[in-house]
């Protein structure tokens, strides 16, 4: 295992029965807490950034906002928000999708992403892989190209990868 992985690993909290009896929730706030730690993660997905060419960081609400913020202003990138369904202000393209009880939605400010774009998406965890993969459709609705998919953990057990590998085309899903 590399440093990098240790140090990550080493700063994420299991706490059992969150939210819900039977799950066990990954925090990453100590990791957030911990400059060297942040500072690390940051520089790792900026890296993924810079060597996918991208030219926009999206991120997921809500710790993708987290993450992909400070990579973008590493890279010298813009930050697009991808928000829940209701919460942005302006004109939307809107992509629902569905959850193991009913289903959701997210936006994106259609302004904001435009034909030419390479978007790297950025999120804390790909669990079953709904969230990102409505975030790629809603992106390449946008006219944009998806140039990655880069998150600090994958929970290999829900199959995420499995799912969304067909609709990235070939981009990059890399989890650190
Ligand atoms: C979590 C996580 C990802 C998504 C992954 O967010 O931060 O965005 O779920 O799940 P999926 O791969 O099964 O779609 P959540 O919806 O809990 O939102 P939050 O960050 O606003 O709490």
């Amino acid at each position: 295992m590399t440093e990098i992985r240790e140090l990550l690993l080493r700063r994420i909290r299991d706490v059992a029965d969150y939210p819900e009896p039977g799950v066990m929730f990954k925090d990453i706030t100590p990791l957030l807490a911990d400059p060297a730690a942040f500072t690390a993660l940051t520089d790792a997905l900026a890296e993924i950034a810079e060597r996918t060419g991208a030219t926009k960081v999206v991120g997921l609400e809500a710790r993708g906002f987290i993450l992909g913020a400070p990579v973008a202003v590493r890279a010298g990138l813009g930050f697009i928000p991808v928000r829940k369904a209701g919460k942005l202000p302006g004109a939307t393209l809107a992509q629902a999708y569905d959850l193991e009880y009913g289903s959701a939605e997210i936006e994106v400010h259609a302004e904001d992403l435009t034909a030419g774009d390479r978007v790297l998406i950025v999120d804390d965890v790909l669990a079953t892989g709904g969230t990102a993969e409505a975030s790629v459709q809603l992106i390449r609705r946008a006219g944009a190209e998806v140039a990655g998919l880069a998150v600090l953990m994958e929970l290999g057990f829900l199959s995420g990868r499995v799912r969304l590998e067909p609709s990235l085309n070939g981009a990059p899903l890399e989890a650190l």
